[in-house]
């Protein structure tokens, strides 16, 4: 029994020491392993030798054992109280819950509708084109036949990096890029942004995208540009959307002409329609047969070879299609809007 109580002294001595050292929450658990430990705790095994003491030793030696346990136990959680385990609350996770939904990645409403463009023109054995957001004056109004007092050329609608350098106000100075490197026959759409000095409101931006489109080849005439925008525009909104051809105006084009197409809200029923104003029009495109001065600048021979171009607000026409009366929705990135193009 002496023997016990001696024990007992010296891993009180030693738990003590052990315990004024401890610096960190590892050390804690490192000391209740060294005493409490199942199999090998000092405690634990003095618990062992307890079981060979006569019945007579066991009283004693019970109580002092059990005072040793709780001397123990009430210093390793005090300890564990001024050493706290940092990171290890577990939050209580219910298990029942469905698991979280994944949110797959969509094209934009824009890219959608650009690609809808795109595919109807490939179907008609047109390919695809691009050029720079930043232009030289030259691609941009020089080369399309601009003079140099035309009114878009006035910095209230381009946005000027310097006297050299703008943002393509619109998707025509690719026609140039494309027509100095290939040679006719060309069937060619050029999708890209535009930038012009616009204050924001719900149908104009300082950017937007366009779709320009061009044909070049011997005997391509007035016909063809309608034709062709004609069946584009029914395979876009439906064999029974009515066009109108109106006689307009551009630099690089010669005749011109703008389209519009019926309103799809009141098929020109409502005088007070939103969409359309009323006029049962909805303008949506420039057109026109290339001016031979612009085949000039690319050196092609306007007397041999002929042509026509488009360019479409692509934004516009989707805000048309989709019904859609604010065009800055489209670049809020708001996901509530953008979801509503992607349902499967
Ligand atoms: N580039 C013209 C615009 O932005 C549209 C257009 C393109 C007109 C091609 C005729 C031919 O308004």
């Amino acid at each position: 029994m002496s023997t016990l109580q001696d024990k007992i002294n010296n891993y009180r001595q030693l738990f003590f020491d052990r315990a004024a050292a401890v610096k960190e929450s590892q050390q804690v658990e490192e000391l209740r392993q060294l005493f409490l430990g199942r199999k090998k705790g000092y405690l634990t095994l003095l618990f062992e030798e307890f079981k060979n003491l006569s019945p007579e030793e066991k009283k004693t030696a019970g109580r002092v054992l059990n005072e040793f346990k709780t001397e123990i136990q009430s210093k390793l959680s005090e300890l564990e109280k001024n050493f706290p385990v940092s990171g290890t609350i577990t939050p209580i996770e219910d298990l029942t819950l469905p698991g979280r939904q994944l949110y797959w990645g969509a094209p934009h409403p824009i890219t959608l509708f650009e690609r809808k463009i795109e595919n109807i023109f490939i179907s008609m054995g047109f390919s695809v084109e691009e050029g720079p957001e930043i232009e030289t004056d030259y691609y941009n109004f020089e080369a399309l036949n601009f003079p140099p007092d035309h009114p878009a050329r006035d910095s209230w609608d381009t946005l000027y990096i310097n006297d050299k350098l703008l943002l393509r106000t619109h998707t025509s100075p690719v026609q140039i890029r494309v027509m100095e490197k290939k040679k006719p026959p060309l069937r060619i759409i050029i999708p890209g942004r535009v930038f012009r000095r616009e204050t924001p409101d719900p149908t104009h931006l300082p950017m937007f995208y366009q779709v320009e489109g061009l044909v070049v080849d011997k005997g391509i005439t007035f016909a063809h540009l309608k034709g062709t925008l004609e069946f584009f525009l029914k395979a876009l909104f439906g064999e029974k959307i009515r066009l109108r051809f109106r006689p307009s105006f551009f630099p690089f084009t010669e005749p011109s002409a703008e389209v519009d197409i019926e309103c799809i809200v009141c098929r020109g029923q409502n005088p007070e329609c939103r969409v359309c104003g009323g006029s049962g029009w909805k303008e949506i495109l420039g057109s026109g047969m290339v001016d031979p001065q612009v085949f000039k600048n690319v050196n092609i021979d306007p007397e041999i070879y002929s042509g026509w171009a488009f360019g479409l607000g692509i934004d516009r026409t989707a805000m048309f299609a989709f019904q859609i009366p604010e065009m800055r929705y489209f670049y809020e990135n708001d996901l509530r809007f953008i979801r509503q193009f992607n349902r499967k």
